[in-house]
């Protein structure tokens, strides 16, 4: 089966490794759209326009399905794909079912302000948040690009970055939701800051659903 993936550059590659290790045998294509990146800082109009742009270009390519490896395109975009495009899609979700169904108490979501402040996040809190469970959510502007373009070049901008985002947060959240795929490409930078704390991302749930799709 064709199988199209895109994100704002590299972060959903995280999610094409995921779903390559239960499907090794599809023929896929990884559409980087790194010209356009960072998708987390766009106005929706702006943002849906080129969203719907890479989606007719793997269509194009004859995909037959198209997970969108990216969480902000998702929350803001995923509906009115849905509504315009007949090819399934499969989302990339801030994994916040996931975090709130472990033992954790405190919680911490991290993404970019798109995803942030979307209605999806926003039930997705609401959905599954158990009583007594905290679940904070910090916006993360700069984040997703600055790693775009200095991952393997020079890996002192993303610290720096992480630090001025992350150094004054309490260190006790019990989990760490990575809700946008490049984060899931700095993982041991970010568990430096939280160090007792399990980092949780939505790409294995991504890649069984895609799964789920193909069989
Ligand atoms: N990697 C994307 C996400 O999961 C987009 C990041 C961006 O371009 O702002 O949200």
């Amino acid at each position: 089966m064709k199988i199209g993936v895109f994100d704002s550059g590299i972060g959903g590659t995280s999610v094409l490794e995921a779903i390559k290790k239960l499907l090794p045998n599809e023929e896929y294509y990884y559409f980087a759209d790194s010209k356009n990146c960072p998708y987390g800082e766009k106005e929706d109009d702006e943002l849906y326009r080129i969203v719907k742009g890479n989606v007719e270009f793997l269509i194009n390519w004859g995909a037959e399905i198209i997970v969108i490896a990216c969480n902000t395109a998702t929350t803001r975009c995923i509906e009115k794909l849905r509504e315009e495009f007949k090819i399934p899609f499969v989302g990339t979700e801030p994994a916040v079912r996931l975090a709130a169904k472990s033992n954790a108490n405190k919680i911490l979501v991290l993404a970019t302000p798109g995803t942030i402040h979307s209605e999806r996040l926003e039930t997705l809190v609401k959905e599954n948040q158990r009583q007594s469970q905290v679940i904070d959510l910090l916006p993360c502007p700069g984040l997703a690009d600055t790693i775009e373009f200095n991952l393997n070049k020079d890996e002192s901008k993303i610290y720096k970055k992480l630090k001025e985002l992350l150094n004054n947060l309490p260190k006790d959240y019990d989990s760490i939701v990575l809700g946008c795929t490049h984060y899931s490409l700095i993982k041991p930078l970010i568990q430096e800051f939280f160090p007792s704390a399990e980092l949780v991302d939505g790409n294995e749930s991504v890649a069984k659903r895609v799964k789920e799709l193909v069989k």
